[in-house]
């Protein structure tokens, strides 16, 4: 087992569902109390079946949750204190059923209602037959997880319940620990950090009615968002119009054109920033000569034209600010050449450029395939993969920086 420190007063929520699995998590339960932690206990209905509530909380020394309607409960909403308090809810045996409901979000009972209600690191470890575990429907249900960032230990190969062998094995008890310590090492990481990451495109008015803006759908800068906040950090999103909803745990400052980006950037950096990502796609320019009513076609005039200036830069303009910045570059074409150029002009920590040319990554996709440039010459390129798995591997860069 790797060190016990980090699990020191660490408030864990662990989830124990109806798999043959359960009698191990009471060794689970004990060994993370044993560690330091404060284990609170949700046992679903079907896992009563198999265990009961008094052992858990023999070993525990807290009391154990089995039904989110409790009328002896001293707080009669304990689910949402429990969901707001835990640094990580864990939920080990995981069964196929409880995969489905967290897919779907459903919040029937005490364990799925704490899931949803929460902002902490989710962790899994599935334990299942073989074939419960190869469904189709398991598969789906597990890749939606994974997105939204929820993080599975397990299952391993051996010996099933059912007789025979296959994949769907719980986890041994001690990996799921040294697994969960990891986890908890990551998302504690930018505690007391106050990241900035703006996102989106601007939207930049030349009249009335009309802006000029991009494509940009402000998915990555939202992706950084709930990594940060998943990490611990306190994180302000500043961020042009999106279709996207705000992710929970972060302060959100909603605005439309570039110089307000640049206000809302300032403004949240002066209040003891830590980093700026820029992560939005600001626009360049902006109207000479904006109307303040509807520009109205003109009989006999083909065609227009608009006199653009440049838009203040906000990265220029925070050079004085002793903190960590993060650019991204968006282009067409010379990516590394464009990239590195702006990462020095601009005097960055660090650059993440991505060719926007491409179908499957980049603007308004939920993937991106991105290139890693620091200022001290070192280059990583990632595979296409999530911008939520691109998020947390800036993360973790930004957690060394820090
Ligand atoms: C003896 C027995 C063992 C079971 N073992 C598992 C298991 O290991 N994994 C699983 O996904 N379901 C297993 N099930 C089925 C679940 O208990 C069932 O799907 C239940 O609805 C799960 O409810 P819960 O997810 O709310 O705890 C088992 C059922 C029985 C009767």
């Amino acid at each position: 087992m790797a060190e016990i420190d980090i699990l020191e007063n660490k408030r864990i929520v662990l989830g124990v569902t109806g798999s043959i699995a359960c009698y191990k998590a009471i060794d689970l339960a004990s060994k993370l109390t044993q560690a330091g932690a404060n284990v609170d206990v949700i046992l679903t209905r079907s896992a009563q079946e198999f265990i009961s509530a008094i052992t858990f909380r023999s070993l525990t020394h807290r009391k154990v949750i089995t039904d989110l309607f409790d009328a002896e409960s001293e707080d009669p909403i304990e689910h949402i204190a429990l969901a707001k308090n835990a640094d990580m809810i864990v939920v080990a045996p995981a069964t196929a059923n409880i995969l489905a409901k967290m897919k779907y979000g459903f919040a029937d009972d005490a364990l799925t209602a704490t899931i949803l209600a929460t902002t902490s690191p989710i962790v899994v470890a599935p334990a299942m037959e073989s074939n419960m575990w190869a469904n189709n429907a398991t598969q789906e249900n597990i890749t939606t997880l994974i997105k939204r960032g929820v993080k599975f230990i397990g299952p391993v190969e051996g010996h099933l319940a059912s007789g025979g062998s296959g994949y769907g094995r719980f986890e041994s008890v001690d990996s799921i620990i040294s697994g969960i310590q990891n986890i908890l090492e990551q998302t504690t990481d930018l505690k007391e950090k106050h990241i900035v990451i703006s996102a989106g495109g601007t939207q930049e008015p030349i009249d009335a009615v009309r802006v000029i803006t991009n494509r940009s759908s402000g998915k990555q800068g939202y992706a950084l968002a709930s990594a940060a906040v998943s990490r611990g950090a306190r994180v302000t999103l500043v961020t042009a119009p999106t279709a996207l909803p705000d992710p929970p745990g972060a302060t959100i400052v909603k605005i439309n054109t570039a110089r307000e980006m640049l206000k809302g950037v300032t403004d949240a950096v002066k209040d003891n920033g830590d980093a700026l990502i820029m992560a939005a796609a600001v626009a360049d320019w902006e109207s000479d000569n904006q109307s303040k009513n509807k520009i109205k076609k003109t009989a006999g005039e083909n065609t227009m034209s608009i006199s653009l200036k440049q838009t203040p830069d906000i990265l220029k303009a925070m050079s004085d600010e002793k903190i960590i910045k993060i650019g991204f570059a968006a282009e067409t074409e010379n990516l590394i050449e464009n990239a590195t150029e702006k990462l020095k002009e601009k005097k960055l920590d660090m650059i993440v450029a991505n060719d926007v040319s491409s179908k499957d990554s980049g603007f308004n996709v939920d993937n991106n395939r991105v290139v890693i440039l620091d200022k001290k010459g070192s280059k990583t390129e990632l595979p296409l993969i999530s911008k939520l798995q691109v998020a947390d591997h800036i993360m973790d860069r930004l957690s060394e920086l820090l």
